[in-house]
């Protein structure tokens, strides 16, 4: 990978949700090292700070509600006014760690609204605030983090799940709206992750059928998904739109 100045992200700027937890923290990263400012948030004020301390210079961290409207206007006008331009969105934000698995028939309501709704607004908010300023420069790209879960059927996680394949369709209509401002919209399925909150949220059972029904029999990390990611919002990808990456390992193939 080249790096610094010389990367292929070298002098644009990215937006990364979900900053505080260990994907968002990677995916930071590695747009970082690739030579882009990064503008960091996430609803965790001391953990999105936290992120911002392992980052250079070129960091900007707006703690922020995202799935709010004051929260998203907040964060794109930070944006604005100190990088003034924006070539790169990652919405990874999403209630993922604190969803505790529950069978179907025991999902009140309330709750499948809250997280379809959340996850939905976490995506919808950032990305009209977005397409302005990518516009004005001719392009700019979208990556949207969504969920393995989506393929595998995982059961106890039905809001969550239909959250995810809320924000998988969702891409479609993004990407078919956005292309021709030369945006492109994709997303990135990963499998289950060995990341504090999924570790924090599965029990160990599950990971170790995850390994058993993989082709690549291992657990997988937020380094795997940051190569993906990083290939979506590179200048080069862009032809590439409406499409969903699975990083899975191979447990269900796409
Ligand atoms: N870890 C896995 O196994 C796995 C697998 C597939 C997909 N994912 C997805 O990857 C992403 C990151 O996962 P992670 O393992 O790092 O989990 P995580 O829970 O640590 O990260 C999600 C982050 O989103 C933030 N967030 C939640 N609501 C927000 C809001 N309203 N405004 C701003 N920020 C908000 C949280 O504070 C948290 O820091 C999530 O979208 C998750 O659904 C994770």
């Amino acid at each position: 990978m080249v790096t610094g100045a010389e990367g292929r992200q070298a002098g644009r700027v990215a937006i990364v949700t979900g900053a505080a937890g260990d994907l968002g923290r990677a995916l930071a990263r590695r747009l970082e090292r690739e030579g882009a400012s990064v503008a960091l948030s996430d609803v965790d004020a001391a953990g999105c700070e936290a992120t911002a301390q392992l980052l250079g210079d070129a960091v900007l961290a707006v703690p922020a509600d995202l799935s709010t409207e004051a929260g998203a206007d907040a964060l794109f006008a930070e944006v604005a006014d100190r990088f003034g331009r924006l070539d790169v969105l990652v919405n990874n934000a999403a209630l993922f760690a604190t969803v505790r698995p529950t069978p179907f028939q025991e999902v009140a309501p309330g709750e499948l609204d809250r997280v379809l709704s959340t996850n939905a607004r976490l995506v919808l908010l950032p990305c009209q605030r977005a397409v302005g300023p990518m516009a004005r420069q001719g392009g700019g790209r979208i990556v949207n983090v969504v969920s393995g879960s989506i393929l595998a059927g995982a059961a106890g996680l039905l809001p969550y799940v239909a959250s995810k394949g809320a924000v998988f369709a969702m891409t479609r209509v993004l990407a078919t709206e956005c292309g021709p401002l030369g945006i492109t919209v994709n997303s990135v399925a990963p499998g289950l992750l060995a990341t504090a909150a999924a570790l924090g949220n599965t029990p160990p059972a599950a990971f170790e059928q995850q390994r058993a029904r993989r082709p690549v029999a291992r657990d997988g990390t937020p380094e795997d998904v940051e190569e993906a990611v990083a290939f979506l919002a590179a200048p080069g990808s862009s032809f590439v739109t409406g499409q969903m990456l699975v990083v899975n390992g191979g447990a269900q193939y796409w």
